[in-house]
């Protein structure tokens, strides 16, 4: 490959070499080659001025210029070798004699210039000043040996050798050289000479050799600029007779001194200054990699690559298919976004399985399941109950916000919410999910939702996904009844009438949980706090926490003793045989509080009358029962409906369940006294009393009671301890 590529070059250069002179005329003289435009012999073989001379019989044989200079090389890109010497200037004190050598060529007149930037001015030797040009100075360069350092191989510093450029359009050459005290320091010589600054063989030590003579001067290269004429070239293209470019090649002007010169076109090789002398270069054949991976292919002046499927070019090139770097980094990140936003997903997924199970746990552990079943069991409900997600709750309360709160007690807490159809709800959310309470809720849930009375709080939804379950009820807005009867500044603030009417609600929705619901449900925890008002006094009877299904064929079950101080039926107590006449005697405590306006517990009355019941109880028995009433309920009631209705309260009160009234004539009984009350002309007309209380037996039964109170207020006697 090596030798191919060899040999190939030795062609390219004989080829050359045989395109580069004129037709029959000689090439080389010796060594060197002789282009045209110069020639020797014939003067048709160069162009004026250009003319050398071969000496044959001289051997080898010399090219010569000039005043018989030697011409070591012709370059046509404007660069001529002469052979040149060097001036010397030697003291010798015996004979006290000075020899030297002159340095002077001149080209005036001729198309040589020494090139000012292809050689250098150099001067060697102790006491040297050298300066090139005759009467006027061109250049000069001084060296002395003052600090006695040995001339270091090669370098010139200015210590023993010094060096300087010469300027641009030099032609004639005249070295001068002087010493100030004939060389009387450590070197006899001084030399000068201008030399291709590329020279680099040349070894200044030779100068201190004493045998330096004719025969062992070293050939000192000097470099010679060549131009054509003395114009430039825009001068020279306007006379096309004299012009020497030739096709394809183009003129540049010369940077030293006048004329121009000759070059061939990009893509040609050759001699410009002959015809045809510039020949398209075969780049493809030059350069076999060219083109890469594709076809070369030659073209006059220039060459194109056919490139294959792949590849991609520019005409000139063919890239080797590329390593698709963007394609794949741009891969490498859709991936990694891919992984990315798959592994957000999962984990979002995950995260949300985990939540709905969460929830689903929560819903199972609240009994959602019982509820489900409960809720399709009553199909009437399920249009107007509904299960509510834990957002929806949650923005309806303003996340549980602290200002929300309308209640709290030991059940849990009630916060007031509005829906986002706008609807105000009151929303119950349990302290602690503890089993109770979560029974409770569930109980509470599964009564409710039987229960459709115009006096019992509505239940509207519950949410089970929440540890704790929620409760949403229909907001009642006035607050609960113990507040207007005992909170201050509320006392006294109910009329006669609105207390008889919300007795006899609150009577008509207890009786109907006893009786009209599919199960006997006994409240359990009737008192004046879950007893609600709305705008209208209207009451509306809640908390059905505590409350029992009683199975329709028991008449009474057993429990877990569960109610509240001062309300609480004594008998039940004892016994925890629950019937529905422990509600009846806790709603006889509320009958003695609405008459009373009295807390049913109150540690400022004596022990004995410490309970609301025992100390009612005691007062009628004593016969001062109008001491004990508010003052309010003395103003505006008759004193025969106050006697029916302490007389009701009373019976309500009675140690031995089974001797208190049922819940439905005590509603009945309240309900025929408010209508005595409202229509005090309804003894004059009694069929219209009868179809207003529903039947004689209602009436009867107030005459009955109304009667018989003094004889009844007896046995109550028992201690009720309860939480102490
Ligand atoms: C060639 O060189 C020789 C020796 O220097 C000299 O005698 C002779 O005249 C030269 N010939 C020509 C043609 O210059
Ligand atoms: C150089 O040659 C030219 C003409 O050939 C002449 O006029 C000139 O005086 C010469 N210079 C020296 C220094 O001899
Ligand atoms: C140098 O040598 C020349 C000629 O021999 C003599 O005339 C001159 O006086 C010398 N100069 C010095 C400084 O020695």
């Amino acid at each position: 490959m090596v030798f191919l590529v060899l040999l190939q070059l030795l062609w390219l250069t004989i080829a050359l070499a045989s395109s580069t002179a004129k037709h029959d005329c000689l090439d080389q003289c010796g060594d060197v080659t002789i282009p045209y435009p110069f020639g020797t012999g014939d003067p048709a073989c160069s162009i004026n001025g250009f003319k050398l001379t071969c000496n044959h019989s001289l051997d080898p044989h010399k090219l010569l210029v000039g005043n018989n200079i030697e011409v070591l090389d012709i370059s046509l890109r404007g660069r001529l070798h002469i052979a040149g010497w060097m001036a010397s200037d030697c003291y010798s004190s015996s004979p006290n004699v000075v020899t030297g050598t002159n340095l002077s060529i001149n080209f005036t007149g001729s198309p040589y210039t020494f090139s000012n930037t292809g050689n250098k001015f150099t001067a060697i030797g102790c006491d040297t000043n050298a300066s090139i040009g005759h009467s006027e100075l061109i250049s000069r360069c001084a060296s002395n040996c003052t600090n006695k350092k040995r001339l270091i191989d090669g370098s010139c510093s200015g210590i023993r050798c010094c060096q300087t450029s010469i300027p641009r359009g030099i032609k004639d050459l005249s070295v001068t050289l002087r010493s100030l005290d004939n060389h009387s320091q450590a070197s006899p010589c001084s030399y000068a000479f201008l030399v291709d600054e590329d020279y680099s063989t040349f070894d200044p030590s030779l100068i201190y050799r004493q045998d330096l003579s004719e025969n062992n001067v070293p050939i000192l290269p000097i470099a010679l600029d060549w131009a054509m004429s003395n114009v430039t070239c825009d001068e020279a293209q306007r006379n096309s007779t004299t012009y020497a470019c030739r096709q394809n090649s183009n003129c540049v002007d010369s940077t030293n001194g006048p004329g121009y010169r000759c070059y061939c076109n990009h893509g040609y090789d050759g001699n410009p200054y002959l015809k045809n002398g510039c020949k398209d270069v075969d780049e493809c054949t030059h350069n076999p990699n060219l083109c890469n991976e594709g076809i070369c292919e030659n073209t006059e002046g220039s060459y194109k690559c056919i490139c294959p499927e792949g590849t991609h070019g520019d005409g000139y090139r063919c890239k080797a298919k590329q390593f698709p770097t963007i394609q794949v980094v741009l891969g490498v990140c859709l991936g990694f976004l891919f992984l990315l936003v798959c592994g957000f997903w999962i984990h979002w997924g995950l995260r949300k399985k985990k939540l709905i199970k969460l929830k689903e746990k929560f819903f199972q552990q609240n009994g959602g399941l019982l509820l489900q079943q409960q809720i399709s069991f009553h199909e009437r409900a399920t249009e107007t109950t509904k299960i509510f997600t834990e957002e929806e709750l949650k923005r309806a309360t303003d996340n549980y916000n602290d200002s929300r709160i309308i209640g709290r007690g030991g059940y849990g807490t009630v916060y007031k919410g509005v829906l986002s159809d706008h609807r105000i709800v009151a929303i119950k959310k349990s302290r602690v999910a503890d089993g109770i309470q979560i029974d409770q809720f569930i109980n509470e849930i599964s009564i409710l939702l039987q229960i459709n009375h115009r006096n019992v709080v509505k239940l509207l939804g519950c949410c089970l996904e929440t540890q704790v379950p929620l409760l949403v009820y229909q907001f009642v807005s006035n607050g609960t009844l113990f507040h207007h009867v005992h909170d201050e500044g509320h006392a006294s603030s109910i009329s006669w009438e609105n207390r008889l009417r919300i007795a006899a609600e609150a009577a008509g929705a207890l009786a109907y949980l006893h009786s009209a619901t599919s199960f006997p449900i006994i409240h359990r925890d009737v008192k004046s706090t879950n007893i609600l008002l709305d705008d209208n006094y209207t009451a509306k009877v809640s908390d059905f926490g505590a409350s029992k299904l009683v199975p329709l064929d028991c008449t009474q079950i057993t429990t877990l003793v569960q109610g509240t101080l001062g309300y609480l039926d004594p008998e039940y107590f004892q016994t925890s045989q629950l019937t529905e006449k422990s509600d009846v005697y806790s709603f006889g405590v509320v009958l003695a509080e609405l008459l009373t306006g009295v807390k049913p517990v109150s540690f400022e009355r004596s022990e004995n009358e410490r309970n609301l019941s025992m100390y009612f109880i005691s007062s009628m028995k004593e016969n001062r029962l109008f001491q004990i009433l508010e003052q309010r309920v003395v103003d505006e009631g008759g004193t025969e409906q106050i006697y029916a209705v302490a007389n009701l309260a009373k019976r309500c009160l009675r140690m031995r369940g089974e001797e208190r009234p049922m819940m439905k004539e005590v509603a009945a009984e309240l309900d025929g006294l408010r209508r005595l009350e409202v229509h005090p002309w309804i003894e004059q007309n009694q069929e219209e009393s009868e179809y207003f209380l529903g039947g004689p037996s209602g009436l009867n039964s107030i005459n009955q009671g109304a009667g018989k109170y003094s004889l009844e207020a007896q046995d109550v006697s028992i201690e009720l301890e309860i939480g102490r």
